[in-house]
């Protein structure tokens, strides 16, 4: 069960927002990977994984739609609240799905579900300099907000696909801005997704809350993956930056284990997973 209060003597403390940032003073990189069940939270809690996030990916994994619009605040709340009930240790954090966060009040309101009903801890929305006023009120009402940049999956049809984001120097300088904005709104943890590595790392040494990267190279403060990528269960071609750990062990801790290790270590991402 995820109580926190249970466990605060144990000797596995939950991972709160001040552990995320004491990781990245000290340079230990955050072992992230996402959830949707009960018994993968467990599995990934007994692994060693610091965060779990209930990512609207679920869309696409569970659901089997081809973007993650089609997922609504009732599916994220579901899935949650069972992640919520495997965990004790990692710190849960769940995404505001498509329009849910279309003005700050609802932003809020749907913040307060997904923490009341979900048993999240922080909640993520894509954003973008127009997220600031959102993320203020947030913040403003106490709630833990990560901000996602770069490939931002549920404006797919408007941006014209899954593709990589600030390649050109303009590009990576606004999305740079971006993060900064952001974070002075109030984010308190900033999600990048496929992006180059060395915009990966200029935005990592210019924010001061933790980075936590999906194909934004090695140098974030933690990376994250979809838990089925990196089992090798996810059908169809797979990004250039997910690794199948399934093909080193066929046991599926282990291979989470092997996960934790590899980017604690360092080794993930290699280079052939960056851009
Ligand atoms: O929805 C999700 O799973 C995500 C990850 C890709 C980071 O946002």
């Amino acid at each position: 069960m995820y109580t926190q209060l249970q466990q605060r003597d144990s000797d596995r403390p939950p991972v709160t927002l001040s552990t995320l940032s004491q990781m990245k003073q000290q340079g230990e990189k955050i072992a992230c990977l996402t959830a949707y069940d009960a018994s993968f939270a467990a599995l990934l809690d007994a692994s060693g994984v610091d965060l779990v996030l209930v990512g609207d990916s679920l869309g696409m994994v569970i659901q089997g739609h081809d973007t993650t619009v089609p997922v609504t605040m009732d599916h994220m709340v579901y899935h949650c609240a069972a992640v919520a009930r495997g965990l004790s240790r990692p710190f849960l954090v769940a995404d505001l799905p498509f329009m849910s966060y279309a003005s700050p009040q609802l932003a809020l309101s749907n913040s307060v579900r997904l923490m009341q009903e979900g048993g999240a801890r922080m909640v993520k929305l894509e954003s973008g300099q127009g997220q600031t006023e959102t993320i203020a009120y947030l913040a403003r009402h106490d709630i833990a907000v990560c901000a996602h940049l770069g490939l931002k999956p549920q404006s797919v049809h408007k941006t014209g696909g899954f593709r990589v984001q600030g390649r050109e120097e303009q590009a990576a300088r606004t999305m740079l801005e971006s993060a900064l904005a952001l974070e002075a709104a109030g984010a308190d943890l900033i999600l990048l997704e496929c992006i180059p590595a060395s915009l990966g790392q200029r935005i990592t040494e210019a924010v001061k809350v933790p980075v936590i990267g999906i194909g934004a190279g090695p140098s974030t403060d933690g990376q994250i993956l979809v838990v089925y990528d990196m089992l090798g269960i996810t059908l169809g071609r797979k990004p250039r930056f997910v690794r199948n750990f399934a093909l080193e062990t066929a046991v599926p801790q282990a291979a989470v284990e092997r996960y934790v290790q590899a980017v604690k270590s360092g080794e993930y991402p290699a280079p052939e997973h960056c851009f």
